[in-house]
């Protein structure tokens, strides 16, 4: 576990040379994004690093199964965490091919191969019914335009027994993050309503899948569940 931390860590010291502001925030890595994961999230190094840690911890170390990540944006989190998993089959999609683009240059620095990029949509994903073993979603559902499309399509294409799991903004959790999602985010078209509860995300979870785990850091929700 040590082992696969530190080089996780590495890989994101690697990756520094790209890191943009929303990369920043996410990473805490600049001045900027330090400022704004504390104001608006209200996280420090321990909290922001708890939850990265928790809505990832899921994916076993030695998983050699087929991965879905939707959506990858810049890869930021995940990169230096695929760079660990020689053995997965791993696919990326994303709405935005110029956030992808960051994603899939930071592979070919970490030099990834097991790693493919698609551009599509959440809500209409180019897959199989059941052909993924894991479907990891990191920061998605509060931007998905259409929430109820993205609960159907995640669920089509993961197998039955298979893991979804990842993180999200939920509301009520945390009122300062409440109000800059509410004053900033959504007018800047960054988030988009509705948002979950972490109740309305428990029950609604717990309609489609067979064991759910719900909880939160501050507003970050957290989920994982067997289908
Ligand atoms: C906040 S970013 C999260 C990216 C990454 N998972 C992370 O945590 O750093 C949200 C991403 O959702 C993507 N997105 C928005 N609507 C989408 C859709 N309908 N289908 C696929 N991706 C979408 C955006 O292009 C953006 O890259």
């Amino acid at each position: 576990m040590q082992d696969r931390h530190e080089e996780i860590r590495r890989s994101y010291k690697q990756l520094g040379d790209i890191a943009g502001l929303y990369d920043g925030i996410i990473t805490r890595s600049t001045l900027i994004g330090k400022l704004m994961d504390s104001v608006i999230w209200g996280l420090d190094e321990e909290l922001a690093a708890k939850w990265v840690n928790e809505a990832l911890s899921p994916i076993p170390e030695d998983f050699s199964g087929r991965l879905l990540e939707v959506p990858v944006g810049t890869g930021v989190i995940t990169m230096p965490v695929f760079r660990t998993l020689e053995k997965a089959q791993i696919t990326c999609l994303d709405y935005s091919a110029d956030m992808m683009k960051n994603a899939e240059r930071r592979a070919e620095i970490l030099d990834i191969r097991n790693v493919s990029f698609v551009q599509g949509d959440v809500g209409k994903l180019p897959f199989e019914d059941e052909s993924f073993d894991i479907v990891l979603s990191l920061n998605g559902f509060h931007a998905f335009p259409d929430k109820e499309a993205a609960y159907r399509e995640t669920f089509r294409v993961l197998k039955k027994g298979g893991v979804f799991c990842g993180c999200f903004y939920v509301a009520g959790e945390f009122d300062r993050t409440d109000w800059f999602v509410r004053k900033l985010y959504v007018p800047k078209g960054f988030f988009t309503p509705p948002f979950e509860t972490l109740s309305t995300l428990r029950q609604r979870l717990e309609k489609m899948y067979e064991k759910v785990n719900v909880h939160s850091v501050n507003a970050e929700g957290i989920f994982c569940c067997i289908k």
